[in-house]
């Protein structure tokens, strides 16, 4: 600062544009290197994150998901989803009622050969009180469904992601047994759509 002074009136005047540049450059390296070291890349956008869900939207609408996931009480099956043969019934706990549980029929795993029982050790359709239906959804309901805590037993955008990419009953629909088509993304592409719908912020389409 004594410099400063000491230096004269021309200097003087100078210097607050040239430290305004020198500013001015520190910033912008500044501004560079956050933007390198940064791990990801620039947060999706609503209009990616709204695409993306389309593309979750036609897997939880396949038969694999959906029939699992119905309006009423009664499972579905088949590529076609019609109505479960057998009168079987949501129950309860979703295992199904007495005399009719799904573990009567189904195992832990799939049966060989077509209409067999397909398996899993969880089994069952969604709780009575929770029983979030897929079928008959349109893409815009699915979606404010997925985000409304009350409809997912207060599970967040991030824990159905996971349920998603992790929960082996959900893994069934990728080896469904013989004769039933799987979704039509790989668990491992629904798994990445999903996760751009949910880091754009979950947007819905209209
Ligand atoms: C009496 C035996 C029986 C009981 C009880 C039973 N199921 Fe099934 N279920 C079957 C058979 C057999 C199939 C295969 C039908 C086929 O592929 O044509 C099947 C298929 C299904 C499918 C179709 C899978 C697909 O994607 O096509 C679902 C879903 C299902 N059962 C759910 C349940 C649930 C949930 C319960 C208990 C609430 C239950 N079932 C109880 C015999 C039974
Ligand atoms: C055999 C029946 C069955 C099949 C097949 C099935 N689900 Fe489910 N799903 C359930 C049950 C039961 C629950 C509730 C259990 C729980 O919340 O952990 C559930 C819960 C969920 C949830 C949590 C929903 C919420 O609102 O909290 C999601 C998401 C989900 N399933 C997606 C799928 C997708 C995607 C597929 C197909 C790839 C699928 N499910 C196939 C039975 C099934």
């Amino acid at each position: 600062m004594t410099a400063l002074y000491a230096n004269g009136h021309r200097r003087f005047s100078a210097l607050p544009w040239r430290s305004a540049t020198r500013a001015a450059a520190l910033l912008a390296v500044v501004a560079m290197a956050t933007v390198y070291a940064s791990p990801q890349s620039p947060k999706p956008d609503a209009s990616s994150s709204r695409e993306a869900f389309l593309q979750v939207y036609k897997v939880f609408t396949s038969p694999r998901c959906q029939n699992c996931h119905p309006a009423g009480d009664s499972p579905l099956q088949g590529d076609d989803s019609h109505v479960h043969l057998q009168n079987v019934r949501r129950g309860k706990d979703g295992h199904g009622v007495y005399g009719m549980r799904c573990d009567t029929c189904h195992q832990t795993t799939n049966l060989p050969g077509e209409h067999m029982p397909p398996g899993n050790s969880k089994w069952s359709l969604p709780f009575p009180d929770h029983k979030m239906v897929f079928v008959g959804r349109s893409p815009a309901e699915l979606c404010r469904q997925l985000k409304d805590p009350k409809q997912t037993g207060d599970r967040s955008l991030q824990k159905l992601l996971e349920h998603v990419s992790s929960d082996d009953l959900v893994g069934w629909a990728w080896d469904p047994g013989a004769g039933r088509t799987p979704p039509p993304l790989s668990r491992a592409e629904t798994v990445a759509q999903m996760k751009i719908w949910v880091d754009g912020g979950g947007a819905c389409p209209q």
